[in-house]
Formats: C-alpha cells, structure tokens, sequence
C-alpha cells in the first residue's frame, strides 16, 4: 500500500476487503478483471409459479436513482409464488392516494390493537428514505430496536448495514421496516393475528415509498408479504412479482450470523438487486 494513502483510508479499505471475504467472494476482482466487467451474469431463474398479481398489480411511477447509481438496462425475468387457497391477506388492500409515512405513522400512534404493545418499549416504525428505490422488509424489532426506536441496529443490524454498504449504498438510501412494529417478547417470531395486525401498515408504507425493489430478509417477511407457506430456501434469489413491484427473498441477516457460509447465498441475491438497480459494484482499487 502507497504510504500517500492515509491510514482511516487503508483500515477502511481492508475492513472492506475482509467483509467480501466473509461473504465467501475473494475470488470476486480477480474474476472482473479477468472477464472484464464488473459483475457475474446473472443466473437465469429456474421456476416458474401460478400468479397472484393480476387483481393486486398496480401502476409504478419511476422514482430518481441516489447519486451513486448509474442506470444498467437489465432483462430480468420475474416469477412468482403461488398463494395459498383463498383471499390474500392484501386482496382488500387498495392503494391509498396520498398516503405518506408521517400519516402511517399517526394512524398507528400508540398502538395497541395487538398483543405484542404490552412488552414494547418504543414502536419500531422503520428508517430510511421516504422515496427509496429499495426497501428492506424484516421480521420484527430485537432488544436493541425496542430500546431505540429503530430497526436492525442490533448485531443482525451492523450485518445489514454491512451489506448494504457493500452494495454501495448506505442506509439513509434505502427503507427499513418490519413485518411487526413491537418487539415479539423472547424474540420469538410474531404470531399470524400479530402478522394480520400490523401487515397492513407495512403495505401502506411500502405503497408509500413506491419501491422498484423490496428485498424480503428472512422467512416471516417473505411468508408475510408473498402469503406462502414454501420454505424460503426454496425461492429465495428468484424475482418474485408482488403487487407491481420486484421482490427478492433472501436470508435474515440474524441467520447468517448462526451460518456465515449462507452469506455468500445473500450477496448472489444481493447482487441480483444491484443489476436490477442499476448499482455499479464498488470500484478496485489499483496500486
Ligand atoms: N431483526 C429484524 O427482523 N428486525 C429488526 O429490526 C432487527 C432484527
């Protein structure tokens, strides 16, 4: 390393380095330089399932790319999961007009129309940009998210940010939220008349944001938004088509904290949102 570069600049640049490590791409730059383009083709998706959209797909409007996206055109082909027999959770949901995320976040108020408000500490409403092309969906808050008021800023939160910043964006670039606001007591995974509760308002806040592309983190969210009972490993890093808008289930960051080798499962599925964005992988440094 140049003795120009500084030393934050240097720590910075290996931490870097050792997360794409962790995340099982070492080979990554000596594989871009040798194809001489900056991200593996994209596998084509190999399933095809029965469509829920037709009732529930609604017209998109384009939203500008944060700073650090340059626009890729990209063909990717969207699949999608077959519901379960009967209305959908979201069948009677329609888009509201001029709905925003402070208006959500009034309706909810104090809330206690589930069970779950007897152990929290704060409502965990969700962060982020309001007009972001990407929205994280989790599971529910953690110890850390019921003291702060925030989602994913416990260990599995660090994680995320981690791949988000991989990803070349930060967190303020993108939306997060969960399929619960309150903290599940244990931490236990939130119960279906907890999931009904509180799901509408995360469909009104993703309306909101009008995404290009929700990344669903874990089974709950995935189960939740796509209403199927598959195992998420079994579609998970496919594009899923969901009310108009592009989805992509992938594992919890708090899984590939127990199994880090799943990590590099997550940054495939990951890089799969940033062709769709059009995010450019973060450049090599040359020495
Ligand atoms: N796990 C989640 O699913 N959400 C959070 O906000 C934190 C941890």
């Amino acid at each position: 390393m140049p003795a120009s570069i500084p030393e934050s600049l240097q720590q910075k640049i290996e931490e870097r380095l050792r997360y794409y490590e962790d995340l099982g791409i070492q080979l990554f730059y000596r594989d871009r330089v040798a194809a001489g383009h900056s991200s593996p083709a994209l596998p084509q998706s190999t399933s095809r399932i029965t469509a829920e959209e037709s009732s529930l797909s609604k017209p998109k409007s384009k939203i500008a790319l944060p700073a650090s996206a340059a626009p890729v055109p990209q063909q990717v082909e969207p699949v999608v999961v077959a519901p379960p027999s009967g209305p959908s959770l979201f069948d009677a949901m329609d888009k509201v007009i001029d709905d925003s995320l402070p208006k959500i976040r009034e309706d909810l108020g104090d809330c206690t129309r589930c069970k779950l408000h007897k152990g929290r500490h704060k409502l965990v409403f969700g962060d982020g940009s309001a007009t972001a092309q990407l929205v994280f969906v989790g599971e529910g808050p953690g110890a850390d998210e019921d003291a702060q008021g925030l989602p994913f800023v416990g260990r599995a939160g660090k994680l995320l940010t981690q791949m988000i910043e991989a990803m070349g964006l930060q967190r303020k670039d993108v939306y997060i939220c969960n399929v619960v606001k309150c903290r599940p007591p244990q931490n236990r995974a939130p119960e279906p008349d907890e999931v009904e509760t509180c799901s509408p308002y995360l469909l009104r806040q993703i309306d909101a944001i009008n995404p290009k592309v929700i990344v669903c983190l874990g089974a709950v969210a995935a189960k939740t938004l796509l209403q199927t009972t598959r195992g998420i490993s079994h579609f998970r890093g496919e594009w899923q088509q969901w009310r108009g808008y592009k989805l992509m289930a992938t594992y919890h960051p708090a899984y590939l904290l127990r199994n880090p080798p799943a990590k590099a499962d997550v940054w495939k599925d990951l890089q799969k949102v940033m062709a769709e964005l059009g995010l450019q992988l973060p450049k090599k440094k040359s020495s």
